[in-house]
């Protein structure tokens, strides 16, 4: 097929995405408070390498550089995140100036080399102060959390037009507070309810927090969504065990966003999570934002288990199925996967736009004379946008492609092992160097090459 970037229409948002404690750095610099992540990174053994982010990208002193990569790779948006212990460093009531001071430099930069600045609220550090009352499963997280919203679209709001509320919802209370493998490191089940209750709640109160402020704006919330299917074909305890990850893993945050509840019937250990639903949080819960984000990687099997509580069932990794091609995170690549999730949310008919927050693959990468040629990223981002193209062809309203993600950087409990960006980082000298996946990116953009 011959795809040009205008058969997606000029309305169509090409990006390129990143998250602020996986590239700054400078954790403790002009005023900033300590996150949950950067108190996590401090443990033993919790991140592989025993790596920590105290530098990162440090991308704190070098966004001039890494923000006129994305100018220079013609990528017409960002979206980034904001660092909520940077701008209130107890979580609540001081507000640090520098902190403000330095995102708005980041803006107006954005804007005065003509990128569109996209801006997440929350992705994933919190600030450790509020931990230490409990933090996502403390219900008055959806206090702390809308004067964050408040103090931010005061900010920003004079410039920045998208917002996305939550990154992930699922990932950051599931990993941090159920599974323990991300900051904050708690394994509790009760805690995992009360914080995917309060995280449900603060989706809707921080879209209207920002809708009321700003009501001409664009206002979305992502989500992780995995394609799963049953690991052996036709096998009866297989596919109800996907249809019960499949409740957990991709319905949960978003149902009741759409007004449906929490998908307490097809697993019903979920109904935990009623004791700390209280009167008129219904009410709360639905809110009908402008675009919901999909963010996919690529497919899951799934496996009855009767050793696995609560969910009797596992994933099987790549690794350990008869996979002919995955990335460095054990994740097959298998493109159709983000077609297939496409569809599946478009067949919410609440949904008014979707649009791809996120798509990436982590490759091992190799420099050679200066030239970095990561043809399996080049191919996996190619794939992945033509199966976007093709829903998109079949009727679904997707208005835009976000890469995961600009540049190297510190890939969570994963540490800096996988390497995710289009440009690559020496993270001894911190020098970059464009990989031929962003070059590629970039001649997609100005019509150079076709898919
Ligand atoms: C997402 C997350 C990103 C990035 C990516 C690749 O879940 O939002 O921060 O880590 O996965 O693993």
């Amino acid at each position: 097929m011959f795809i040009s970037r205008e058969g997606f229409g000029k309305d169509f948002s090409w990006g390129v995405s990143t998250a602020a404690f996986q590239i700054e750095g400078a954790t403790q610099k002009h005023g900033k408070g300590l996150s949950i992540w950067d108190d996590f990174t401090q443990k033993n053994n919790k991140i592989r390498n025993n790596h920590n982010a105290n530098i990162a990208c440090d991308y704190y002193h070098k966004y001039p550089e890494d923000i006129y990569h994305i100018k220079e790779l013609s990528i017409p948006n960002y979206r980034f995140s904001i660092s909520w212990a940077r701008i209130l460093p107890n979580g609540t009531g001081l507000i640090n100036q520098q902190g403000i001071d330095y995102y708005k430099r980041v803006i107006d930069y954005c804007l005065e080399l003509g990128i569109e600045p996209w801006i997440t609220l929350y992705h994933w550090d919190l600030p450790l102060e509020l931990e230490k009352k409990g933090g996502w499963s403390n219900r008055d997280i959806i206090h702390w959390f809308a004067e964050y919203a408040e103090v931010c679209v005061k900010h920003f709001g004079y410039a920045v037009k998208n917002w996305i509320v939550l990154n992930e919802p699922m990932v950051f209370t599931g990993a941090g507070y159920f599974l323990g493998v991300h900051a904050p490191g708690v394994k509790s089940l009760d805690k995992f309810m009360a914080a995917a209750h309060h995280a449900s709640l603060c989706q809707s109160i921080g879209a209207r927090i920002i809708k009321s402020y700003l009501p001409e704006s664009k206002v979305g919330t992502t989500f992780s969504y995995s394609h799963l299917e049953p690991y052996r074909l036709f096998h009866e305890k297989d596919e109800a065990a996907a249809k019960r990850v499949d409740a957990l893993l991709n319905r949960l945050f978003i149902e009741p966003l759409l007004g449906f509840g929490y998908p307490v019937k097809d697993l019903p250990f979920l109904s935990g999570i009623e004791k700390y639903i209280k009167s008129d949080d219904e009410k709360t819960l639905p809110f009908d934002m402008d675009f919901i984000g999909l963010q996919n990687y690529t497919r899951e099997m799934v496996k009855h288990s009767s050793v696995i509580p609560l969910i009797n069932a596992k994933i099987i990794k790549a690794s350990k199925r008869n996979v002919t091609s995955f990335t460095q995170m054990d994740w097959e690549v298998f493109p159709r996967a983000i077609y297939l999730s496409l569809k599946r949310l478009h067949a919410y008919k609440k949904i008014k736009e979707i649009i791809v927050t996120e798509n990436g693959a982590a490759f091992e990468d190799n420099i050679e004379n200066g030239i970095i040629n990561d043809e399996k990223r080049r191919k996996f981002l190619e794939d992945n946008i033509h199966e976007v193209y093709r829903a998109k062809k079949e009727g679904v309203n997707v208005k835009g492609y976000f890469i995961w993600t600009l540049t190297d950087n510190f890939e969570w409990a994963e540490g800096y092992h996988p390497r995710f960006g289009i440009i690559h980082i020496d993270f001894k000298t911190q020098k970059r160097t464009i990989k031929a996946s962003g070059n590629w990116y970039a001649q997609f953009l100005k019509n150079e090459v076709h898919l």
